[in-house]
């Protein structure tokens, strides 16, 4: 037996969920299938959104959540793997549409797992999580279209939240001047400990602007979609680039082609869930060497699986600091 967050529906079409005990026989069959012992998982506002069931992100019930883990190879019918490899998971529909990593055993298929990187932990991968993965993916976008810190300022939206955290932390690290856009007051400090340079309150991008405003970022991670996200483009300096990976503020985008026919500005979409493999290892590989364990032990805070399913609700209040990572063996 094992102990597994567990999302059913009840009588009302709301969803239920619990800590469970269950078998391993009772893990979904995959082809390639690879059932990993769980050291840790996390909450992420995916699985915020799949545990209180805000917004119909699972795809079948009943289901166990959790969108990313980090563990050990407990048995093996792929290739690639075998007993005792250390692996990471993010993304491919796991805890959406097949069972997840908020459980102290999943199985999945080999083929959506990487190798953990040597020089992290389990726990500091899962402290990184898909948050800092999708901050990587939007800062390695910025890169590959040429943005580099002698451009300008960059913005980042969310900027308390998980994947705001690790863009702040990773950017100032890679020498950028970071403005953080947040809606915490008592979180500035935090954020200037990342690296911010200056913090703006998120008002300010999240009520309807002008279509062009003046030019001021070379780039942006935005993870908040909505009117940040468009004011965001249109004070996006001549040529710059916006990444938008997240929608915390809302899924609408209130937009004018002007940004991109009068500015050259560039609006690049980051998705993490069915990035390829090749992205991924390169992903991880520059978290592990551009990160400080000291800053990826400030972003992250470690909780128990029952006290995962009361975070799940408060992600979704943007009331969280960083990343909760989940200790499911305690
Ligand atoms: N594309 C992908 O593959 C991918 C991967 C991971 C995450 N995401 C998405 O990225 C977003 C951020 O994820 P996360 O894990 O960082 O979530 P998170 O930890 O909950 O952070 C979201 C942050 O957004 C801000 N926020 C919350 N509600 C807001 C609102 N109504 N208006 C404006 N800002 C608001 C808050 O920061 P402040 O208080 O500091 O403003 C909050 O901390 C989510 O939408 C998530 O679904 C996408």
């Amino acid at each position: 037996m094992f102990k597994a967050i567990y999302l059913t529906k009840n009588d009302d079409g709301g969803t239920v969920a619990e800590v469970k005990d269950l078998t391993e026989a009772e893990l979904p069959e995959i082809e390639g299938a690879v059932t990993v012992a769980v050291d840790y998982s996390t909450i992420n506002f995916k699985d915020g959104l799949a545990i209180t069931g805000k917004s119909p992100v699972v795809r079948k019930f009943p289901m166990v959540p959790g969108i990313d883990f980090a563990g050990i190879v407990h048995a093996t019918n792929h290739p690639k793997w075998k007993i005792g490899d250390e692996v990471i998971l993010n993304g491919w529909g796991v805890g959406e549409s097949h069972w997840g990593g908020l459980s102290q055993y999943a199985r999945v298929s080999g083929d959506w797992l990487i190798s953990k990187p040597t020089s992290l932990s389990s726990k500091e991968c899962m402290s990184i999580g898909t948050a800092g993965y999708t901050a990587m993916l939007c800062v390695l976008a910025l890169e590959r279209s040429g943005v580099t810190p002698q451009h300008g300022e960059i913005l980042v939206t969310g900027a308390s939240g998980g994947v705001g955290s690790f863009a702040i932390s990773i950017l100032s690290g890679l020498g950028y001047q970071v403005v953080a856009s947040t809606g915490k007051k008592n979180e500035h400090e935090f954020l200037v400990s990342l690296g911010a340079k200056e913090i703006m309150d998120r008002e300010i991008f999240s009520t309807p602007g002008k279509p062009l405003q003046k030019e001021r970022w070379a780039g942006v991670v935005d993870t908040v979609g909505s009117n940040t996200l468009a004011n965001a483009c249109a004070s996006t300096k001549y040529g710059g680039v916006v990444t938008a990976c997240g929608l915390a503020g809302g899924m609408d985008l209130p937009l004018t082609v002007a940004p991109f026919i009068l500015r050259g500005v560039s609006l690049i979409g980051i998705d993490s869930v069915m990035a390829s493999k090749d992205v991924r290892e390169k992903a991880w590989n520059r978290l592990a060497k551009d990160l400080k364990p000291s800053v990826i032990s400030e972003i992250a805070k470690v909780v128990n699986l029952q006290e995962a399913i009361e975070i799940g609700g408060d992600i979704l209040k943007g009331v969280i600091r960083g990343r909760v990572v989940v200790d499911v063996n305690g």
